[in-house]
């Protein structure tokens, strides 16, 4: 049955949005990971190539599509698939959200997410009315835990698991006989240490040996391909997994449009355009992180991904005000969960021409 769902939270930061906008330069909105670099060039010739789209699409996805993802784990994560284990979505978001429902599981059934997390993963618990526990040590996790949700590189706080933390991980799980999910959407996005090194997939044969048994990762092409507007994303592993997967989506009608499987295939294929973006990011991150701390902030974490996850040890709405009173709009640590009252997260996905504003009124605050 479907339990309660929380009000969507973004209406509390209005305020500060506000207050933020208030700003005679405009505001900086760091709140939200929503890419504003154009979609690649290559990506869009794809998908209007791919408009006489008469007929259905299948669930599975195009052969060409199915191929590209699997050349794809191969060539960046170290990973070989066969294409029976691989499933493309509507974006992951519907993913994380429907999960839990597509696995069966329900009342009295346990969910586990990571302490500080996306809040998506404790909505899927929701839906299939199942319960919810946080937590990061895999001694925690409890006996009826039937999913566990990693999110590594994690939103918001950019904490990348190693191998290691993979594996002990992956062996709970299936001590708990749970299923493991690693949403892996910052993949491609790792910074210092990982950005030579690829971040580890759950699937790399140093967590799981030869035997993906009750392990999937899902990636999404969002961030990598400033895709967000498409929606195309894909879940793989577990063929036993994947083919329940395919079986729900085949008769709810689940299915990625046509159009967006060729563009999919396309985004899967070319690397070019992922380092460019990668490239664009990397400059605005080391010209925001230095700027936080200048002003005062400690950045934690955010070893990867999207986002600067940073406190001035004090109430993180607080923060939020300070930041808005400059013209800046982060987003509140408590949005992903009791563990992080203190931090605000700031996102890069914002123009050079805004990342630059927010250094500027950063340094100028500092200075004053
Ligand atoms: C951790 C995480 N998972 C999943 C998503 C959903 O991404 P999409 O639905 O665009 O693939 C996001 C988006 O911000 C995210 O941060």
């Amino acid at each position: 049955m479907l339990g309660t769902l929380p009000d969507y939270p973004w209406d509390l930061i209005a305020p500060f949005a506000e207050r933020a906008r208030r700003h005679p330069d405009g505001i900086v909105d760091l709140s939200i990971g929503s890419p504003v670099d154009p979609t690649p060039e290559n990506i869009r010739i794809a998908l209007a190539e791919a408009t006489d789209a008469h007929a259905y699409p299948t669930t599975v996805g195009t052969a060409e599509l199915r191929e590209s993802i699997v050349d794809w784990f191969a060539r960046r994560r170290n990973v070989t698939l066969d294409v029976d284990s691989v499933l493309p979505t509507i974006g992951s978001k519907e993913m994380v959200a429907w999960l839990p429902f597509m696995l069966g599981l329900g009342a009295g059934d346990v969910v586990v997410q990571p302490s500080i997390a996306y809040p998506t993963y404790a909505i899927g618990a929701a839906l299939a009315g199942a319960d919810v526990v946080s937590a990061d040590d895999p001694a925690d996790w409890p006996d009826s835990t039937r999913l566990v949700w990693l999110n590594s590189p994690s939103n918001p706080d950019g904490r990348v698991l190693d191998v290691d933390a993979l594996r002990a991980a992956v062996v709970r799980a299936r001590e708990l006989g749970a299923v493991i999910a690693n949403d892996e959407c910052y993949a491609e996005l790792g910074w210092g240490k990982w950005a030579d090194a690829p971040t580890p997939c759950i699937l790399d044969p140093r967590v799981v040996g030869d035997d993906a048994t009750g392990v999937v990762a899902l990636y999404s092409l969002s961030k990598q391909s400033n895709l967000a507007g498409y929606r195309g994303a894909v879940i793989a592993g577990d063929r036993s997994v994947i083919d329940r997967l395919i079986s729900v989506r085949k008769h709810a009608g689940l299915m990625v449009p046509a159009p967006l499987q060729h563009a999919m295939s396309v985004a899967f294929a070319d690397d070019g355009h992922v380092a460019e973006q990668r490239e664009r990011y990397r400059v605005r991150r080391e010209k925001l992180l230095p700027a936080l701390e200048g002003y005062g902030l400690r950045v934690d974490s955010s070893e990867a991904g999207l986002y600067l996850w940073a406190t001035a040890g004090e109430d993180a709405w607080t923060t939020l005000g300070e930041l808005a009173d400059l013209g800046i709009l982060a987003g509140p640590g408590p949005f992903y969960g009791d563990a992080s009252p203190h931090h605000v997260r700031l996102s890069l996905t914002a123009t050079d021409e805004r990342i630059d504003a927010a250094v500027a009124r950063l340094s100028a605050a500092r200075a004053g």
